[in-house]
């Protein structure tokens, strides 16, 4: 067997039956990766399926959520709760005028608000002037900043807020079913990006992307600033230049002194103020989200930025809101449900004080009729902030428009205060006890009020206002350079002004310090009304199943603008004596309520009330003309009625109103009583 010619013959056999061996094992291990590719490949289309279900499960939430905004639209027309301004003139955009039906809901919207705010957390109302000079708007950098950027159509010179117009073009590519996936992802991130972008940023992205006017597909402009403020002139020979105020908060701040006074000088405490704003916005679109001239509700909360833990925190701490933070944002995250204590303790939110109010924010839109699924707050990126902002959260609600800021809450830090202390040369300060009393070193430089007229004249003021206003080390190089020169360049307002010892007097002394003076900070929610009135529309609209005509709006009573209806079946004259005594004894207990004795059918007359958002309805038939006089109650959502005493009902209804009875409890303490809903 050892035999060399038998190994040289056997030896090719044997590499062939190796080869064949490899093979077979190869076959082996291709058949095995084959049934695991079928097994992956089961999986991956069950997995599939999965997916595809769950995103159908979430488009038809998102269906059911969707409403019908035309409708809506029509109902908010046809019964007058707002509409375009000068419309017989072709109207204004951005403009609206309120109707009876909006009047009263925006009523009671601010009334809900003066409850849970000012009269609650016991805060000081301002009523401050609209009419604003441009003095006070330089200070606080409105005049130099408060602006959006702008671009323009080069063709018909329409005009785009710049970050709408870049979004609405990205929303427009990634709806190409062409786009690669790169292309989707790289959109997609840029979505965030887009409201904080600088002009430079934003021409790229137009380029890039070649971005067209929507409108005429022409070229655009280069990104560039628009201040929104609306100018004017006080008095009739236009010396002083103004403007409509852009936020009411400025009334609060120039008055900070005498509300610290008021206070008795202690910290925290906020002052709030209910009042027209005036925004000249690029391009208003979506009805009352973005208009030109529109009620803001805001609180400036005043306190000692070395403390700014919240007296009452703890009544909130539990409250879960969802939460959207700058982190989340940038990492394409969704928002995070949590608590506020937990939030804080995360840091995500920076201070006791604003987490305190995102949650009375969140309370009070929940108390309002708003969709607690719709709520959610957005933390401001840092290079979106406004030019005064140290943190900010903006309370946003999901409508037919996509996510609209509601409400912002910015904590300004002493931003404010310290500007119109500048400008001003008035301290805007607070006092803190010191743990123990200290003796400081104190220098100051007082003007001569004799000579500094005299060598200043006209600037004497200035001069004086700015040697108020002089921090502690500029005091200080003051001093040091009158002893050491005889004299300081004193800059004010751009202007150098030669002081000495003959202008200025110099005092040094010792003195025993129980306090500290400081600048407070503020932490700012800033609500607007119209916005949160749409989106209580939105959110309470609602169409009968089975009836598309039959439109109504589920405000909850507080917000109603009637709390209830009162109609006789029919205009049988008979009816009317009682009619009357019912709409005394409403009046009496304080409940709103609209007569209706028109001769419309009862089922008309309770849709038209539903349009209207009344909540509850009496209706005086024959069996109310017997003794005892009994009355049918209609609850509007469920369209049950019940039979009581119509002595009864009037406060019936005002605690159903007041929340101190709920209509389960109604239901189950009177007759139920069912007919008169369905007669046409
Ligand atoms: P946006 O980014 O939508 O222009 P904003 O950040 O300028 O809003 P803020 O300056 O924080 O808004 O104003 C505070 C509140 O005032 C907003 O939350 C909003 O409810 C309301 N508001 C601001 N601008 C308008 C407007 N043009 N129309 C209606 N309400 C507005
Ligand atoms: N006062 C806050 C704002 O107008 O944004």
């Amino acid at each position: 067997m050892n035999d060399p010619a038998h190994q040289e013959m056997l030896a090719p056999l044997q590499a062939s039956v190796k080869e064949q061996g490899d093979l077979v094992r190869q076959l082996k291990a291709d058949k095995a990766a084959e049934n695991d590719i079928k097994l992956a490949v089961t999986e991956l289309k069950a997995r599939k399926k999965k997916l595809e279900d769950k995103l159908l499960e979430i488009s038809k939430v998102e269906e059911g959520d969707q409403i019908d905004r035309a409708k809506l639209e029509d109902l908010l027309k046809q019964r007058f709760f707002y509409d375009m301004s000068f419309s017989i003139y072709g109207g204004i955009t951005g403009l609206y005028d309120f109707g009876p039906m909006g009047c009263m809901v925006k009523t009671n919207l601010i009334q809900a608000w003066r409850d849970m705010f000012v009269l609650e957390e016991q805060m000081l109302e301002v009523d401050c002037s609209m009419l604003t000079p441009e003095s006070v708007l330089k200070a606080s950098g409105h005049a130099e900043r408060f602006a959006d950027t702008m671009i323009k159509d080069l063709v018909s010179g329409e005009c785009f807020r710049a970050d709408h117009l870049i979004n609405a073009a990205i929303e427009k590519m990634l709806t190409d079913k062409k786009i690669s996936v790169e292309k989707k992802q790289e959109l997609q991130k840029l979505i965030p990006l887009v409201e904080s972008m600088s002009k430079e940023e934003m021409k790229n992205v137009i380029e890039k992307y070649s971005i067209k006017s929507p409108s005429t597909g022409s070229a655009l402009s280069e990104p560039l600033d628009f201040n929104l403020m609306f100018e004017t002139s006080i008095g009739p020979a236009a010396k002083i230049k103004g403007f409509l105020r852009p936020e009411t908060a400025q009334g609060i701040f120039v008055n900070f002194k005498r509300l610290l006074d008021f206070n008795a000088g202690k910290l925290p405490f906020a002052a709030a103020q209910i009042g027209n704003a005036f925004r000249n916005e690029i391009s208003p679109r979506s009805g009352l989200i973005r208009v030109r001239e529109f009620t803001m509700a805001e609180i400036e909360h005043f306190v000692d930025p070395s403390n700014k833990t919240h007296p009452k925190f703890d009544s909130v701490s539990d409250v879960k809101v969802p939460l959207y933070s700058a982190c989340a944002q940038m990492d394409g995250k969704l928002p995070a449900e949590m608590t506020l204590q937990q939030a804080l303790k995360d840091e995500l939110i920076s201070n006791e004080t604003l987490a305190y109010f995102l949650g009375r924010i969140y309370l009070f839109m929940v108390h309002i009729g708003l969709d607690p699924k719709k709520i959610r707050f957005r933390q401001h990126l840092s290079n979106e902030m406004a030019h005064y902002a140290k943190d900010c959260w903006d309370a946003e609600v999901k409508t037919t428009y996509g996510w609209v800021e509601c409400v912002g809450c910015a904590d300004r830090s002493c931003f404010d205060l310290l500007q119109h202390s500048k400008a001003t040369g008035i301290k805007l300060v607070a006092e803190r006890s010191l743990a123990k009393p200290t003796e400081r070193s104190i220098v100051e430089v007082n003007p001569i009020k004799a000579t500094i007229g005299k060598r200043f004249k006209k600037d004497s003021k200035l001069v004086q206002q700015t040697l108020a206003s002089l921090s502690a080390s500029e005091v200080e190089e003051v001093a040091n350079n009158l002893s050491s020169k005889g004299s300081h360049s004193l800059a004010a307002n751009g202007v150098t002004f030669e002081i000495d010892t003959t202008t200025v007097e110099v005092k040094r002394y010792k003195k025993t310090i129980h306090v500290e003076e400081f600048t407070p900070s503020v932490v700012e929610p800033s609500f607007g009304i119209g916005r949160l009135m749409y989106a209580l529309f939105e959110h309470n609209f609602k169409i009968r199943e089975g009836d598309e005509q039959r439109t109504y709006l589920t405000l909850p009573p507080a917000i109603a603008p009637y709390k209830c209806s009162v109609l006789p079946l029919s205009n049988n004259a008979e009816f009317q004596p009682f009619i009357k005594e019912l709409s005394k004894n409403l009046t009496r207990v304080g409940v709103s309520h609209k007569v209706d004795t028109s001769s419309t059918a009862i089922g008309r007359r309770y849709a038209r009330t539903d349009q209207i958002a009344i909540p509850f309805g009496i209706t005086v038939d024959f069996d109310s003309l017997k003794e005892p006089h009994t009355a049918t109650l209609r609850e509007r959502d469920t369209r049950k009625q019940i039979r009581a005493s119509m002595l009864e009902l009037p406060e019936i209804i005002r605690d159903l109103s007041l929340n101190k009875r709920t209509w389960k409890d109604v239901i189950e303490s009177y007759p139920s009583f069912e007919q008169q809903e369905n007669t046409k």
